[in-house]
């Protein structure tokens, strides 16, 4: 059997639960309707003028030598002057930006927008007393304090371009990408917490710079205040350094200088710097945050439960929501420390309005039980969102109902660290969700879903997720590799932009994400995507997680192994295992039933919290293990090599 001609990915899976948006919130929405009749070229031109300050106007709205694209040229802006200064100016110095909870109970800040100008300005003028300057490369390795922000925007207030470097990530992939970038200084912390426990961020970067001769000085917080080696005359603590508040100029930067590099910590070796520049990217950010989280500054209390180590910190912790002049919550640590109720005891705290988050941090929620949610008053939240993975439907009916209460629409929103920005996702009061659907492309954005030959797929059927169109915040390349740049993203298709997610869009024209191409199983000739054979298994009462992966069958060329995480107190048996594959066949068909189950506590993520399928792969095939080093615990691979050895079952 063979799959349909014309189509990339074959689409089984049929969602028909549809959440339409309340006549309240609909009436009270920042998006209308009619945003997505406005063209274009009006469209991101009033957007520039209507979120950002600029110091000079752009003379053009943008420029496009494909793969290269220019946007806003010749305007002139400070990303923290509009972030930060201009709220200050504009009378809204007392409104909080941060509401910083640290991991250790107890341990709180608020930080209004003008401790935040204060605290920007003292840190930029200790970067400079370090020699930093327009154009100086400062990388940034902390854990998720407030100061993190601070650093980034005092970068951005001195036009110097950061590369910030998640706190998880060994001295290895920090002196790669210290390397890569040519950093002159690192700013980080003595250490950070989490789970309770000291993360040495000091001592890991000792050893990074060991490799990294490029840095010359560090700036160090104090976080923990434990003892760390501090090396004279290269090391300088924060508390020391930055005490001048006296006035520090924003720097006028052009719209398409570099504001930042952001190395993709994908499946493959070498990280690859993404390039943000910073008229477009600030637009694009400040845009889509107003739209698609609805934000009203003046109410709202907006919650991003990312790090500011990935783009989505760096887009919806710091820079989107601070351009929109947002008050948000910034937590230090684990959902379960103490314990598995702090995130709602959060929420419940600081009246939380606006929940952006993870499916596997829902997962992990999901597993743990609705009884911690209950526990406390989440009756604030107003909205949900949702980045990351595909979202599989019970995951997404789940955050519904026990965290929004039945009440909150949630925005399932597919980006990349490539994008900058949103690119698919509802917008609420206007679009009728559908559980495990990103549904439309944010206005002014021209996405499609093509063939292997690079046709448009039609209503229904699978294929891969092209851009057509440039957007303000796409990237400006992969830095210091312009053949990786072009081979990555723009071999496949002529001018269009290939994202390497598969997708579908439905008869209503919503877009369904399949996961990413790498990940598409070929059973008897159907290529199936692993979202939709770990959806049907989540959606069995007993499941809280599941993974699929192929391995090679001499019958049907790949076999489906699953890899399976029971809700608490399930016990995984031979009946248990039945049940799920005949789940699987009702849901799907009989073709999508997994020929194993593997049942496991876990399953091996990127420390993002991505499920890492290419390991499972080779669990699956019994091969040694490829690439591991961006694996959060690698504990759990080899635990699921002994039970996918002891477990097999096949037909
Ligand atoms: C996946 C995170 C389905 C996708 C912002 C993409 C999603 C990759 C979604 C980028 C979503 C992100 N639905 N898949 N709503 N959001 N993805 O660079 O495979 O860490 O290509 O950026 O995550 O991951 P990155």
């Amino acid at each position: 059997m063979s799959s349909d001609s014309g189509q990339a990915i074959d689409t089984l899976f049929q969602e028909e639960r549809r959440y339409p948006p309340s006549a309240a919130f609909s009436a009270a929405a920042n998006a209308k309707p009619d945003i997505y009749d406005e063209a274009f070229e009006s469209f991101w031109e009033r957007e520039a003028h209507e979120r950002v300050t600029w110091f000079e106007p752009f003379t053009s709205l943008y420029e496009w030598n494909p793969p290269y694209a220019k946007w806003y040229l010749g305007g002139k802006l400070n990303v923290a002057y509009n972030c930060v200064d201009r709220h200050v100016e504009a009378g809204r110095g007392d409104r909080v930006a941060y509401y910083w909870e640290g991991e250790p109970v107890g341990d709180r800040r608020a930080i209004t927008y003008a401790e935040l100008q204060d605290e920007v300005v003292r840190c930029a003028n200790a970067l400079k007393a370090l020699g930093v300057g327009k154009g100086t490369a400062v990388g940034i390795y902390m854990g998720m304090v407030p100061e993190a922000p601070i650093a980034m925007l005092a970068c951005a207030r001195l036009g110097a371009p950061h590369t910030v470097v998640f706190g998880g990530f060994s001295a290895d992939s920090l002196a790669d990408r210290l390397n890569d970038m040519g950093c002159e200084v690192l700013i980080t912390q003595d250490e950070a917490y989490r789970r309770g426990n000291p993360v040495p961020l000091k001592t890991t970067a000792d050893e990074a710079l060991a490799a990294a001769p490029s840095v010359r000085k560090t700036l160090v917080l104090r976080r923990t205040g434990n003892p760390v080696p501090m090396t004279d005359g290269r090391d300088h603590w924060w508390h020391e350094l930055a005490t001048d508040g006296s006035p520090c100029a924003p720097e006028p930067m052009d719209s398409e200088d570099l504001l930042y590099l952001l190395y993709t910590s994908g499946t493959t070796a070498k990280p690859k710097g993404i390039v943000h520049t910073t008229g477009g990217y600030l637009v694009g950010v400040a845009t889509t945050h107003n739209y698609i989280f609805d934000l009203k500054p003046e109410n709202d209390v907006y919650w991003c439960a990312a790090d500011v180590g990935w783009v989505t910190g760096h887009s919806y912790i710091v820079y989107g929501p601070l351009c929109n002049g947002a008050t948000s919550v910034m937590y230090e640590g684990t959902p379960d420390f103490p314990d598995k109720d702090r995130w709602w005891e959060i929420i419940e705290r600081y009246g939380v309005t606006i929940l952006y988050t993870a499916p596997t941090a829902i997962r992990a929620h999901m597993k743990w039980g609705p009884q911690y949610a209950a526990k406390h008053d989440l009756s604030t939240l107003r909205l949900l969102g949702s980045v990351g993975e595909p979202i599989n439907p019970e995951a997404w009916v789940w955050y519904h109902e026990h965290i929004g209460g039945e009440r909150c629409p949630i925005v399932d929103t597919w980006w990349q660290t490539e994008t900058g920005m949103v690119l698919i996702s509802p917008l609420p009061g206007i679009t009728t969700t559908k559980p495990g659907s990103a549904t439309r492309p944010f206005p002014g954005v021209d996405a499609a879903v093509y063939s292997e030959e690079g046709n448009e797929v039609g209503p229904g059927g699978g294929g891969y997720l092209v851009l057509r169109k440039p957007w303000p915040a796409m990237l400006r390349g992969v830095y210091g590799d312009d053949q990786r740049f072009r081979d990555t993203y723009w071999s496949k298709y002529p001018n269009t932009y290939f994202a390497g997610d598969g997708a579908r869009i439905d008869h209503d024209g919503d877009f369904w994400l399949l996961g990413r191409v790498d990940d598409v199983m070929n059973v008897s000739g159907h290529r199936i995507s692993t979202i939709e054979v770990e959806s049907a298994l989540v959606d069995h009462r007993d499941v809280a997680e599941a993974a699929v992966a192929a391995r090679a069958d001499a019958l049907t060329g790949q076999a489906i192994v699953a890899f399976v995480t029971l809700k608490g107190g399930v016990e995984g048996s031979v009946e248990k295992l039945e049940e799920l594959r005949n789940h699987v066949a009702e849901k799907i068909g009989p073709i999508a039933k997994p020929a194993n189950i593997v049942f496991t506590p876990e399953l091996p993520k990127t420390r993002s919290g991505k499920i890492m399928r290419r390991l499972l792969r080779d669990v699956a095939e019994n091969r040694p293990l490829g690439d591991t080093t961006t694996l959060a615990d690698p504990s759990v691979v080899a635990e699921l090599q002994d039970r996918g050895a002891a477990e097999t079952h096949d037909d």
